[in-house]
């Protein structure tokens, strides 16, 4: 156990009180407070590594003059990331208790109870809190929960027993059971008051949380042997799984200036501690075609905490958002203490990345934002992700095209590949065989021999070698029929009838 002497104490609301805990360890997970520290045990623990949703809280934070509710996974979120937020359980969310009567529940546990939606009852705690937050961002706004919108919050939730029917048969039923509101008024003061105590002396250093760049920035450079961590949605699995201990925690997700979507005119500027979920629906808000990408990395406890610039910063080879931005043509700007200033750097998202997990950023470094380029009119682009499972898994290729086509002919080509080499790549060849050509069937033929020889993927649980090449070509093609629309792709759409139609024509 490491030395726990000078950690600051941890706060937060719940229950209608302010919580505070002096001297909690800066590795100990929010789920470890809960069962260990607290004896809240209705929280479960199913894998530790943000799998399978059992131990699923919802947090509270202010966003201007509203509540902003989100479902996270506790297994792997550090405990101090939570201080200054609100906190519900499975256990906080039913009315008041009168001791007289029966405890009443609330409309998401009810809706579960009627549905029959829970059997051994493991993952009911975290199915149930999925549904408090869909419940509270939804339901008490006014807003309908469709079939979607159900399957889209409990994707993070596994159950073995139950099957999913019943589950999401109450996600839809627990709108029409009598309206249940958490005082916000009263939450937002205490969220308020939280942020007027002292924060604890500087040499108070386990976990530290700047509130702005110049604070993070200072930290970094005078401590570099800290831990820096985002959303922890990678780093919580070193500890969970690895047994790793940090004696320093830097966490950026309080720096005011890394926490915003600026939009210009050219381009997005995503601040590194803009969680996957907000990043997403940035992006999706300028290209939709990627809503369906959007939500096939991770579940939605992932995206909630996880951050984009925590994705780009690790630089695992199968992480997902690198082969889009790459082919979006993304830079991401590198931010130091420079004297009494900040300095910046700016470099194409694809020159990050020296070798496997190894990046150009030195020890004083932080990824500060990601900026993306908007979509132009006459840009053609897809994102590609293959993998085992079609939700909540890690692709074993990832392709992302970006094409400019004027009058049939390829003006330019961006293309982005993951899962095929030790870091993130740009298919280079690919992309020089494409530009200035036409865009027939002849030439994607032979782009996509380039591209099939442009890598030497290795063979791991994920996929062969062999697949690994000759998928990257099929995805080639499959863009290429997209490109010329009509044809269907996408199998989970496939109708036979139409399908039937087409090859008879
Ligand atoms: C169940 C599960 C499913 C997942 N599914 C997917 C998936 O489908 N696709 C996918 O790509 N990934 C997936 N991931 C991985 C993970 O969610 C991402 O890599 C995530 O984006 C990391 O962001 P974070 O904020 O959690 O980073 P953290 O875990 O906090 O940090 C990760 C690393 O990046 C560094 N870092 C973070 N921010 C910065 C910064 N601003 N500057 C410098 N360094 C920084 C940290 O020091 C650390 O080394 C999954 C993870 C889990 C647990
Ligand atoms: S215990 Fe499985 S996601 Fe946390
Ligand atoms: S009810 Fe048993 S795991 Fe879901």
């Amino acid at each position: 156990m490491l030395n726990t002497m000078n950690t600051k104490p941890l706060r937060f609301f719940r229950r209608g009180a302010i919580v505070t805990l002096p001297d909690v360890e800066p590795n100990r997970t929010l789920l470890e407070l809960l069962r260990e520290d607290l004896h809240c045990t209705g929280t479960k623990e199913g894998c530790g590594e943000g799998d399978c949703g059992a131990c699923t809280v919802v947090v509270g934070e202010a966003d201007g003059e509203q509540l902003k509710y989100s479902a996270i996974n506790s297994c792997i979120r550090l405990a101090h990331s939570i201080d200054g937020m609100a906190l519900w359980t499975v256990e906080d969310i039913s009315p008041n208790e009168d001791h007289h009567t029966p405890t009443p529940l609330h409309p998401a546990q009810q809706a579960m109870v009627d549905c029959h939606g829970s059997q051994c009852g493991f993952c009911t705690p975290g199915f149930v809190m999925s549904l408090f937050a869909q419940y509270q961002n939804k339901t008490c706004k006014g807003q309908a929960i469709t079939r979607e919108d159900a399957q889209a919050a409990l994707s993070g939730n596994l159950c073995r027993c139950t099957g999913y029917r019943p589950i999401l048969d109450a996600a839809q039923a627990m709108q029409a059971l009598p309206l249940q509101v958490v005082n916000e008024a009263e939450v937002l003061l205490n969220l308020e008051l939280l942020t007027h105590i002292p924060r604890g002396p500087e040499a108070d250093f386990s976990y530290k949380s700047p509130q702005n760049l110049a604070d993070l920035l200072a930290l970094r450079a005078r401590h570099p042997e800290a831990q820096l961590v985002a959303g922890c949605t990678d780093v919580g699995l070193w500890v969970t799984k690895m047994h790793m201990q940090f004696a320093k925690v830097l966490d950026l997700t309080r720096v005011a200036e890394l926490r915003h979507v600026e939009q210009y005119s050219h381009h997005i500027a995503i601040g590194a501690a803009v969680t996957l979920t907000d990043a997403f629906a940035a992006l999706v808000n300028d290209r939709p075609h990627l809503a369906e990408f959007s939500h096939r990395f991770a579940g939605l406890p992932v995206r909630n905490s996880g951050t984009l610039g925590g994705n780009v910063a690790n630089g695992s080879p199968i992480g997902d958002s690198m082969p889009l931005l790459i082919a979006l043509g993304a830079n991401v700007v590198l931010t130091r203490q420079s004297g009494t200033s900040i300095a910046h750097r700016e470099l194409p998202l694809e020159d990050l990345y020296t070798g496997y997990r190894k990046n150009v950023m030195a020890p004083d470094e932080v990824l500060a934002w990601i900026k993306v380029p908007k979509a132009i009119e006459g840009d053609f682009s897809r994102v590609y992700k293959i993998s085992k499972r079609f939700e909540d898994d890690i692709s074993a290729v990832c392709l992302s095209l970006n094409l400019h086509i004027v009058n049939g002919v390829v003006r330019s080509a961006s293309i982005g590949a993951g899962g095929v080499a030790a870091t993130p790549v740009r298919a280079r060849k690919t992309q020089a065989a494409l530009v200035g050509q036409a865009w027939t069937q002849a030439t994607v033929q032979q782009a996509m021999q380039t591209l099939r020889d442009e890598f030497t993927p290795i063979s791991d649980m994920r996929a062969t070698a062999a697949y690994r090449s000759t998928v990257l070509g099929n995805l080639l093609q499959r863009f290429w029929l997209e490109s010329q629309g009509g044809v269907q792709t996408d199998l989970r759409k496939l109708n036979l009838d139409n399908t039937a139609k087409e090859v008879a024509a």
